[in-house]
């Protein structure tokens, strides 16, 4: 087998947060809203200083550093953001700066809300698995500014970036199956050039990330169940994969999509035993023999939280860490998931064995949705690309100990800072103070009158 897959990430989240407590405070609204409504615990924020091409510099060239990768060795670029700072010139022509004389590399960014880091993701696997494939590595840079106009969907804005290389004989392989939905939704969407918000319909988009994962889910599964390996006489279900990586809008969500699965793996096992309900959906019969099923319905929410609590702790609890402290990143949310569980258990004593295997959904409004899967493949010992190498090098937590707490006013602050930022175009010099990054980030010194953006590395 080739096993290709992932060979090393780093990821990147902005060096001051605030807390969702505090922004209720601040907010004026219900004590628990944000931290259990939505099950948040704080968020990244950044001012003009930041934008998605210099998120995108600072965690390439962070992992190019931290592995030793030359540029010569990299054959292809993928970048995945909805965050766009031009019509037509992509952040992948950006990120050439950090790639020295090689001129040689393909790929461009991929543009569909949340789903663009997949869409580079799968490019790059393709390019790898290619039997015209040069040799050379595949990166792929994950990256957004998540920011909401005033209202229920603020506290749900971040900033973050994940880039990764890709390449064959990896520790973490790709398996090869995947579902796709797809379908034409006006959940969430960017009519609008002068505001870097979107047009966002929120009880939609939930609605439409649930159809989404049940699609993707019923599709993936049946495709598991061929895989003679997968099979052994048991059907696929929510409980095979080792871990779970889900798109994280906020945890609730994640939560909730999650329990929705045990429903369908009940309708899966009432439609191979001819209509009959298992002995373990007992509970689900009322929603298996009547009328379908709504979103909405909270007796059935119950029983599915109930069936599902002590899965989702083990088997999305490591991969939602990370997302719970710096927000939705949009088309790096999944990406982050993956560094937020290869952090927590991909190091020695971690769950991530040889054989042990994740199943993930990526969603981006509008939509477009994919399940796939990835396994663990033991490596050599030396081997250059281990979990545990990589896990070394994400040090997310002490990173997080690091971030400086700012007050929830900051928020509102750093986003009318940047919306004065968005439309501004020529002699425009960013205020925010430098000194507040984390060393060896990438940050914008100015625009010039041609509304070319020009970078520096603090
Ligand atoms: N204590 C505890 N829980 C509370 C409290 C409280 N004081 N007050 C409210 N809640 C709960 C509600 O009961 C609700 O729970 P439920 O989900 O179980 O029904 C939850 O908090 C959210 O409250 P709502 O009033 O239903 O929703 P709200 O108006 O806060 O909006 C939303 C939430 C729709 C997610 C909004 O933040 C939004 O539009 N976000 C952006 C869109 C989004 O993220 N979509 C997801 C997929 S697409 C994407 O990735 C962009």
């Amino acid at each position: 087998p080739l096993d290709v897959g992932i060979l090393a990430l780093e990821s990147y989240f902005p060096s001051t947060y605030i807390t969702q407590a505090d922004l209720e405070k601040h907010n004026g609204i219900p004590q628990g809203k944000y931290t259990i409504g939505l099950g948040q615990t704080a968020m990244s924020i950044t001012g003009d200083r930041e934008d998605v091409n210099s998120i995108a510099l600072t965690v390439t060239s962070s992992l190019l550093k931290k592995y030793g990768i030359k540029p010569e060795e990299i054959g292809r670029l993928d970048v995945g953001t909805e965050t766009l700072i031009d019509k037509s010139k992509s952040t992948k022509t950006v990120l050439m700066e950090l790639l020295g004389s090689n001129l040689d590399i393909e790929g461009c960014t991929n543009v569909n809300a949340c789903y663009g880091g997949t869409a580079a993701l799968l490019n790059a696997f393709n390019y790898v698995s290619s039997p015209f494939w040069d040799g050379r590595y595949a990166l792929v840079v994950a990256c957004d500014i998540a920011a909401y106009a005033k209202g229920a969907a603020r506290p749900t804005s971040g900033v973050g970036a994940v880039a990764l290389l890709i390449g064959r004989d990896a520790p973490l392989v790709f398996e090869g199956i995947k579902s796709t939905h797809s379908v034409n939704a006006w959940d969430f969407y960017k009519p609008d050039h002068t505001v870097e918000y979107p047009v966002v319909d929120g009880k939609l988009s939930q609605n439409c990330y649930y159809d989404a994962i049940e699609g993707c889910y019923g599709k993936f599964a049946d495709k598991m169940d061929k895989l003679e390996e997968t099979a052994n006489g048991l059907p696929f279900t929510t409980e095979t994969p080792t871990y779970w990586v889900f798109h994280a809008p906020y945890n609730k969500l994640v939560e909730k999509s999650f329990a929705r699965l045990y429903l369908c793996d009940a309708q899966r096992r009432y439609a191979l035993n001819n209509c009959s309900v298992d002995v373990r959906d007992k509970d689900l019969a009322p929603w298996l023999t009547g009328a379908k099923p709504t979103s909405g319905d909270r007796d059935l929410e119950k029983v599915l939280k109930a069936k599902s609590k002590e899965a989702f702790k083990v088997k999305l609890g490591a991969s939602n860490e990370l997302s719970k402290m710096v927000g939705n990143t949009y088309a790096a949310s999944i990406m982050m998931g993956i560094a937020s569980l290869v952090d927590k258990e991909g190091g020695e004593r971690g769950g991530l064995r040889p054989g042990a295997t994740v199943g993930l959904f990526s969603y981006g409004s509008g939509a477009i949705a994919t399940m796939y899967g990835l396994k663990v493949k033991e490596r050599k010992e030396g081997d250059k690309f281990t979990l545990a190498r990589m896990s070394n090098n994400l040090k997310l937590r002490e990173r997080l100990s690091t971030r400086e707490k700012v007050s929830a006013a900051e928020l509102d602050m750093a986003l009318d800072c940047r919306a004065r930022m968005h439309t501004k175009g020529n002699d425009y010099s960013p205020a925010y103070p430098v000194e507040r990054l984390f060393p060896g980030t990438y940050y914008l010194v100015n625009i010039d009158e041609k509304f070319r953006r020009f970078y520096d590395v603090y």
